[in-house]
């Protein structure tokens, strides 16, 4: 199990930032995995809705519910009970109105043990990270590529390629700011744009995945990161290491030494003493 870590807090993240330290985030959906980032040192864990793509095998993540993301993050908070937790909010639990959003944000903090929350959109999303911030629940806003839109934007590509288009990211980064927002995750974007916004940022950590080094801090996507995700591999993941191919091949083992009657071997089943044995014999006689 985990060795004993501190507790990663809101003021440590803040501190990171002031020391110039880029902050580690990750995906992770189980229990398992959960513990093997705790034991890492992994700063803070997303609880994606990308669960949908990646744990349920939907082609996108529109399909995630409230009870589904509730499960998994609690699973992973029980892995992983010392680093910053952060529930992602689905596709239609926080867009209808602030009492939705502050509502299901809470059940991200009551149930599953979360330190924050994450939702997707820019200037029209302020007024739910401001409901949600009222109501104590620390917020992370996400811009570019945002997923649960991914049919207006057209796909999964580069977001704010543009002046005009990227002047509206950087825009609706300070409203988000001014809204609450601890932070943002900037998904996607050119690595200038997220340069000239995380300089703008005043009291907000600017988090990048696939935008570019100079954001306060890193997020990846674990599936990606391990080969563990069949359908594509996006260009902004590296792929730290290929457990895809090493469970893969472990199948294959398990199967040729099931067939070849080399699995299970003396040391994997339990015997019974003589004298026992017989008696069970005499007994089924
Ligand atoms: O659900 C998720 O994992 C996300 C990332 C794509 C940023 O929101």
């Amino acid at each position: 199990m985990s060795e004993a870590r501190k507790k990663v807090t809101l003021p440590y993240l803040f501190e990171k930032v002031e020391q110039g330290e880029p902050i580690t985030w990750l995906t992770c959906y189980d229990f398992p995995t959960a513990n093997l980032q705790e034991q890492a040192g992994i700063e803070m864990i997303l609880v994606g809705d990308s669960l949908g793509m990646t744990m349920l095998g939907y082609d996108s993540t529109l399909p995630v519910k409230m009870d589904d993301m509730i499960r998994h993050a609690s699973a992973v908070r029980r892995g992983a009970p010392n680093v910053f937790l952060v529930g992602d909010m689905p596709y239609m639990s926080y867009q209808p109105s602030n009492e939705l959003a502050v509502l299901n944000a809470g059940r991200f903090m009551a149930e599953a043990g979360c330190d924050a929350i994450k939702l997707e959109g820019g200037a029209a999303m302020a007024p739910r990270i401001k409901a949600i911030t009222d109501a104590g629940i620390p917020a992370i806003g996400h811009l570019g590529l945002t997923p649960q839109s991914v049919a207006a934007l057209g796909g999964f590509k580069v977001q704010g390629k543009s002046a005009d288009l990227a002047k509206i990211i950087a825009d609706d980064a300070r409203i988000l700011e001014e809204a609450g927002a601890f932070a943002i995750l900037l998904e996607l974007v050119p690595d200038r744009l997220c340069k000239l916004i995380t300089e703008r940022a005043e009291n907000c950590i600017i988090m990048g995945l696939g935008s570019g080094p100079h954001a306060h801090g890193q997020l990846l996507i674990y599936h990606d990161m391990f080969g563990l995700y069949p359908k594509f591999k996006p260009k902004m993941a590296k792929v730290f290491g290929n457990a895809g191919e090493v469970i893969l091949n472990g199948l294959k083992g398990y199967c040729e030494e099931v067939k070849g009657k080399v699995f299970p071997a003396r040391e994997n089943w339990f015997g019974m003493p003589d004298e026992e044995f017989e008696s069970l014999r005499k007994l089924l006689k």
